[in-house]
């Protein structure tokens, strides 16, 4: 295992030395081969820090969207019940701070506090480890315009990518899935933590947004996948292959990271985020023929390769027939026509989700709570997601109950707050 891996499992969130005495602290340095890492009258993290399980907050670009994806998502939609311009800066900053005390495994606000009012920090993650936490703020359409009223003076500074998305083929959405003034996309590898961030946040709102809609979701643990692979998503296949490299800084500008020039400047460094609650028929799938559900990806069950080739990275070969002389990798397969082309591509950090029992079936409801970052929406899922709904060989086993769409803020420095090129 790794050392920093090893670490972060055992050292606390904070306060190292209130939960493991200081012998236990000397002992872990010692058998880590990190001594000097950690200081016993200083338990911060110092320069030359390896630890792993915290991601900075602050930054060029948001965390939680280039991140490698954490085991565990908590994503609320809310929306805004102000219509004050002052107060939604305040909001703003409020979040800031707190975000940013949370990704670095800290409480909110001062954790002693007065006992006769309520706790600033509700106190579930005291002790845990900050597990990677990142925190995404999205705007949606509506905080530039509702009903017509330019609530906040926005208006003009409206992108016009951010949009409803279109009503596609087979859409089936509700109401109480789709939508919203601000997203708030909490990943952690660890759902309490996450859940934390959250609600912390959703509290700080309190008198000025309310919850639209939230889900949960989660991935195979890395503790459960030694080896690192794909993740594999409800239907037993592999998901994430295909994705632009996030640590190819040209590759991301080029795909996802909305560039100065491409609409109004305050966007630059930010991205589209567009999420789908998509619940999976997992009941008729697991009726369903290997070969077929082989057909209906495009690509082999087991090791995630393209259909008639070996290994998961291997490219596809569309042109390729059977011995029937149809194509190998069928017309109607999801991967062929979410690749299309091949020149529109998105970035995928999906989860999937349980939620218990679907009572009108009877079913589970489970699926996924499918994410995905892009420059352009207009150019990259849009077409994509219409091709998609016309013929994709799932949709037989889909159905789309939500849809959102965000714009995801550019990242901040310290001493600055999420949404301050916006205002
Ligand atoms: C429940 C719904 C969905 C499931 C289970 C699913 C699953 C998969 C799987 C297994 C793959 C092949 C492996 C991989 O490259 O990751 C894939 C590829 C892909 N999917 Fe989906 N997907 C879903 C919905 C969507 C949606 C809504 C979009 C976008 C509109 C999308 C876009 C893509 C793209 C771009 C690829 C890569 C295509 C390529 O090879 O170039 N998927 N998906």
């Amino acid at each position: 295992m790794e050392e920093s891996t090893l670490l972060s499992k055992k050292v606390s969130r904070r306060n190292i030395l209130k939960t493991a005495g200081a012998g236990s602290v000397g002992m872990l340095i010692g058998a880590t081969g990190i001594g000097g890492l950690l200081s016993l009258s200083d338990t911060k993290i110092t320069k030359g820090e390896t630890m792993k399980d915290k991601i900075p907050f602050y930054g060029k670009h948001q965390a939680g969207i280039a991140t490698e994806a954490q085991h565990h998502i908590y994503f609320a939609s809310l929306n805004l019940t102000v219509d004050n311009r002052k107060e939604l800066i305040q909001l703003f900053r409020d979040w800031t701070e707190a975000s940013a005390a949370m990704t670095e495994g800290k409480a909110v606000g001062d954790h002693a506090g007065n006992p006769f009012l309520p706790p600033k920090d509700t106190g579930e993650a005291a002790g845990l480890a900050a597990s990677n936490l990142t925190i995404t703020f999205g705007v949606g359409p509506g905080l530039f315009e509702k009903d017509g009223n330019d609530r906040f003076g926005l208006r003009n500074k409206k992108p016009k990518e951010l949009k409803e998305l279109p009503k596609f083929p087979l859409d089936s959405l509700e109401e109480k899935w789709s939508g919203g003034d601000i997203c708030i996309q909490a990943c952690a590898d660890d759902l309490q933590v996450a859940f934390h961030a959250v609600r912390n946040l959703v509290r700080i709102a309190r008198g000025k947004a309310v919850m639209h809609w939230t889900q949960s979701g989660f991935q195979r643990t890395k503790q459960a996948d030694t080896k690192k692979e794909t993740p594999r998503n409800l239907f037993g296949f592999k998901d994430g292959t295909v994705n632009p490299n996030t640590n190819n800084g040209k590759e991301m500008d080029q795909q996802v990271w909305v560039q100065s020039g491409d609409g109004p400047g305050w966007l630059a460094g930010g991205t589209y985020m567009v999420v789908r609650r998509i619940q999976m028929f997992i009941e008729v799938w697991d009726r369903t023929a290997l070969r077929e559900q082989e057909n209906t990806f495009g690509r082999h069950r087991d090791s995630g390769a393209p259909i008639g080739q070996k290994n998961e990275f291997d490219s596809p070969d569309y042109n390729k027939k059977d011995a029937n002389g149809q194509l190998a990798i069928p017309i109607d397969s999801h991967m062929r026509l979410a690749n299309g082309d091949g020149s529109q591509q998105i970035l995928r950090r999906a989860y999937s989700y349980a939620d218990g029992m679907d009572p009108e079936t009877g079913s589970f409801d489970a699926g996924l709570l499918f994410i995905c970052f892009q420059r352009n929406p207009e150019k990259q899922f849009i077409p994509m997601q219409h091709r998609l709904a016309k013929m994709d060989k799932l949709n037989e086993y889909t159905v789309h109950k939500g849809s959102a769409i965000f714009a995801c803020l550019p990242g901040t420095k310290k001493g600055g707050y999420i949404g301050e090129t916006l205002f």
